[in-house]
């Protein structure tokens, strides 16, 4: 399409609405930082984006649920200057979709979650993936799943410095997935109901801080630190193969090691402690922190008979259990 072509493309009116789901990491957080793989399932709470096209070569941008109202910025200045943390993501999305295709034109979102960005699904990536999505609706560019995810995770690195995806892939996806770094392998697992009870710490891990740590704490001992991610990318393969076969009482064994690696990088913290051994003091399968750590959630693997009792055990133990579905649809569009 000719650069003309492009200006007179028209400008919608009706803005075009898109979402993605929400994440849970399963098993090997951190160790997925390096190069090691890990198991994520999405679930049914979802980032809801609503994106217009305007006249105007400007980002406009309103994220109640991050604190951002009415923000706007000139699309050749995005991804410069002061950003605000509740804008950076979706900025850096808008910012790599102009830079790659270079439409006349801005962009109006607002975007909307059915969930609290303080329970760590991935909130930020989910908001970044619809902007995405939106966009090569709105410009008819058809991204495939793959670019899309592409797109995302490269304004996810400009932001964050390490990170490996993960987030990006579950939200684009969907489903559950066995993933590498950066995406070098995104594997669809097909395993139909996780019998998972999931209990929120009650305050917000912050990952960028949580993955510096361990990487600092790495330096003083990098062979150990090594040899943990190994370890932990070992038991991400085994409880691949456990998943597939719904093999509960081997992948619980696994998520009860994984958390023992986790301990070891530093990462957990008394709250969460309390409710594991709680969940697993009632009968749990496994337990294990979800995501960075120190705070966010903790999931624990349960049988039918059990999961009333655990449920319990981590609501007296302090933890504030969500009711959720897993390995619900990717990103896709409500409406054109
Ligand atoms: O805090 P969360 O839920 O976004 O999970 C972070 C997982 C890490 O492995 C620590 C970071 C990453 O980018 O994979």
């Amino acid at each position: 399409m000719s650069f003309l072509e492009r200006r007179n493309n028209q400008v919608k009116d009706r803005p075009c609405v898109v979402s993605a789901p929400g994440k849970l990491m399963l098993l090997g957080e951190h160790a997925v930082v390096y190069n090691r793989a890990c198991l994520v399932t999405t679930v049914d709470q979802r980032m809801q984006v609503a994106a217009k096209r305007i006249e105007q070569q400007f980002l406009k941008l309103e994220a109640k649920d991050t604190g951002i109202y009415a923000y706007k910025k000139k699309i050749t200045r995005l991804g410069k200057g002061r950003i605000p943390k509740g804008a950076v993501f979706v900025e850096f999305a808008v910012y790599n979709f102009f830079k790659n295709y270079e439409f006349y034109g801005g962009i109006e979102i607002s975007t909307k979650a059915t969930f609290s960005c303080r329970y760590g699904f991935g909130s930020s990536s989910a908001a970044a993936v619809c902007a995405i999505a939106a966009l090569s609706e709105l410009f008819k560019v058809n991204l495939s799943l793959r670019e899309i995810f592409n797109l995302c995770y490269k304004g996810v690195v400009e932001i964050q410095g390490k990170a490996s995806g993960f987030d990006v892939a579950a939200a684009t996806f969907g489903g559950t997935l066995y993933f590498v770094t950066g995406g070098q392998t995104i594997e669809p697992i097909r395993v139909e109901k996780i019998p998972l009870v999931v209990g929120y710490t009650g305050f917000k891990a912050d990952t960028a801080t949580l993955v510096k740590l361990v990487a600092k704490k790495a330096l003083k001992f990098p062979v150990v630190f090594d040899n943990i991610y190994n370890q932990i990318e070992k038991l991400v393969q085994i409880a691949r193969e456990a998943l597939l076969k719904r093999d509960w009482v081997t992948l619980g064994q696994l998520i009860d090691l994984n958390q023992g690696y986790l301990e070891a990088l530093g990462v957990g913290s008394e709250k969460l402690a309390r409710m594991i051994y709680a969940a697993r003091t009632a009968g749990a399968y496994g337990a294990k922190l979800s995501g960075a750590g120190v705070g966010d959630c903790m999931i624990a693997l349960v049988s039918d008979q059990k999961r009333k009792v655990v449920i319990k055990a981590i609501t007296e133990a302090g933890g504030k259990v969500i009711d959720l579905k897993f390995g619900v649809e990717g990103v896709r569009i409500e409406r054109k």
